[in-house]
């Protein structure tokens, strides 16, 4: 399964490239993290230390970057668990409301429904508006436990 290179513009009208992340980009990513703010963002991540050891457990699943004018600024990753998959999605904070995390959120929901999800979810504190406003615009619906948001992939099989 992969999602091609694609690149749109944001908000900014700057170019946003996203694509998959591959082993090259660690130490990228690594140095992203490192002044990331705050961290934890959102329920303990990303971690404030032992940041690669945290890259490396997520580099089995399908992860993704956003590249703007050749500097990482945003990474996301699908964590997938039989027809589920989980997402978490991460902007620096020099890049934030810009139409970045759409973009990746977007990547990943589409991601998910190329290998056949059923379902994608993902959650954060109540108080993270900008997370929660930005699920509700990819049609994700807070659960009965209001720090989850959901949607249901149509042409997903039914269980
Ligand atoms: C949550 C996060 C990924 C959003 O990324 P982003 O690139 O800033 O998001 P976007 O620019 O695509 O905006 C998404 C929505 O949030 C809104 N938003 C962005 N920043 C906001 C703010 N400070 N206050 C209120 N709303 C805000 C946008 O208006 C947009 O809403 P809309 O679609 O209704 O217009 C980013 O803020 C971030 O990395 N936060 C820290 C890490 C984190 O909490 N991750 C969540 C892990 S699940």
């Amino acid at each position: 399964m992969s999602v091609p290179v694609t690149a749109h513009q944001a908000k900014t009208k700057k170019a946003v490239q996203i694509r998959p992340a591959s082993a090259a980009d660690e130490a990228q990513l690594c140095s992203m993290y490192e002044s990331f703010e705050p961290r934890p963002a959102s329920l303990g991540l990303p971690p404030r230390v032992r940041i690669a050891e945290w890259l490396e457990r997520l580099s089995p699943s399908p992860n993704f970057l956003a590249i703007v004018d050749d500097r990482l600024v945003g990474h996301a990753v699908l964590c997938p668990d039989g027809d589920t998959a989980e997402v978490a999605v991460f902007v620096h904070q020099d890049y934030r409301n810009r139409g970045i995390g759409h973009l990746l959120l977007e990547t990943l929901v589409e991601q998910a429904r190329q290998a056949g999800m059923r379902r994608v979810w993902g959650m954060t504190e109540l108080d993270n508006i900008p997370m929660l406003r930005l699920a509700k615009s990819l049609g994700f619906a807070q659960e009965k436990d209001p720090c989850m948001f959901a949607v249901d992939l149509p042409g997903a099989p039914k269980r």
